[in-house]
């Protein structure tokens, strides 16, 4: 028997109704196997922070560094809410997490599945993977301001780009290229931001050079939106930065037939630290609390966790589930427990050709 420390950080809003589900599929899909998932629960985010004024202390860090792997759903506040104001639960609670973490790989994969309602109305096959680096860019925090609440304030917030960080996503995203369609797209915006792009550039080339069977083409961000729209088939890995990265997996998230899809790991490849999955959505003010949310995003991330772990049929199992039910998604109605009580049973009931 094999036991796998999973801690669990559901958050906020609707971050626990989707970690809810992720969990109900988890533990179909291991029920009667040699594998358990030995689950620690952190109550961790806005509503933590709003009863005890905590974010993340180093006990919970500790805590939650001593797990194989983490699951999250989601967390912050409604966007604006005052009390919230100095909190900074982004910062302070899920981007400490991925850097302490050395999640260096952001992994969000796109695949728009059969049947599925994408705003696109002809699109092709489309899979690919957005490699975002997550622990560099403008999200480090080398920032700050002055003549603050003056007209004359000035507010920077410097992009932070190593070779070192660089160098290793990008190596990162290159093996997954040769693993996969060989194609490789950088986007960046080189054309301005001449320091930073200069330096992914040279970079892609060098490691390039030793991935000689990997396609490598280059965007600009800009332009990377329109063909992300227009043209998605034409993408098979997409390396870029943090912020760039964040801002493409929405809308890749909102080609594939919705946020409520779209999965993610941050990843630490070398193993040093747990790794950490979670949608790529936040936690939906808007709707939580009413059982409106889709916990595919959810439930695919436990599929890249158990992909993760190398358990590759649990995960396959998962992932072929998902694509069944989204195959037959015609009752837009159903709540988000009935989603994943259906996927979940799917999983449970053995396969008629295994009894025969
Ligand atoms: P959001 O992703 O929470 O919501 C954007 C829109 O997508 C909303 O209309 C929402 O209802 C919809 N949506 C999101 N997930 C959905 C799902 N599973 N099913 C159906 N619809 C879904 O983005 P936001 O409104 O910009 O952020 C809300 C809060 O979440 C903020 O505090 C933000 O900082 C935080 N956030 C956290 C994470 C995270 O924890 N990883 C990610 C993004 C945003
Ligand atoms: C995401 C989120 C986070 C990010 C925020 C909440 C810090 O938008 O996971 O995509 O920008 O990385
Ligand atoms: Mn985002």
């Amino acid at each position: 028997a094999r036991t796998i420390k999973l801690a669990l950080i559901p958050g906020d809003g609707i971050g626990p109704e989707v970690v809810t589900e992720a969990v109900k599929v988890l533990d179909a899909v291991t029920a009667g196997s040699d594998i358990e998932f030995a689950k620690t629960h952190f109550s961790l985010g806005a509503t933590r922070y709003l009863e005890t004024g905590d974010v993340l202390t180093d006990d919970d860090l500790a805590a939650i560094s001593a797990h194989d792997v983490i699951l999250l759903g989601a967390v912050g506040g409604v966007p604006g809410d005052p009390r919230l104001a100095n909190a900074n639960i982004e910062r302070g609670l899920l981007l400490k997490l991925r850097f302490s973490l050395d999640h260096y790989v952001n992994l969000r994969p796109t695949t728009i599945y059969p049947g599925v309602p994408s705003p696109l109305a002809s699109h092709g096959d489309v899979d690919f993977v957005v490699v975002r680096e997550g622990t560099e860019g403008p999200y480090v925090g080398n920032g700050g301001a002055i003549r603050g609440g003056t007209p004359h304030e000035i507010a920077n917030e410097v992009s932070v780009n190593t070779a070192f960080g660089v160098e290793r996503v990008v190596r990162f995203a290159f093996a997954a290229a040769s693993a996969r369609r060989k194609k490789l797209t950088l986007v960046h915006k080189t054309n301005v931001l001449t320091f930073a792009g200069g330096l992914w550039k040279r970079l892609v080339d060098e490691v390039g050079a030793t991935f000689p069977e990997v396609d490598v083409d280059y965007l600009h961000v800009d332009a990377a939106t329109i063909f992300l729209v227009t043209d998605p088939a034409r993408f098979d890995v997409i390396v870029t930065d943090n912020l760039f990265g964040d801002i493409l997996t929405d809308l890749a998230g909102a080609i594939s037939g919705g946020i409520g899809l779209a999965a993610s790991g941050n990843i630490n490849p070398d193993g040093t630290y747990p790794s950490m999955f979670e949608p790529v959505h936040g936690s939906a003010p808007d709707i939580a609390g009413q059982q409106k949310a889709d916990p595919t995003a959810a439930i695919l991330s436990v599929a890249m966790l158990l992909d993760h772990l190398q358990l590759t049929d649990a995960a396959t199992r998962v992932r072929d589930a998902v694509v069944a039910d989204i195959a037959t998604r015609t009752d837009s109605s159903r709540t988000t427990s009935q989603i994943g009580d259906a996927i979940a049973s799917a999983l449970a009931a053995p396969a008629l050709t295994q009894t025969l």
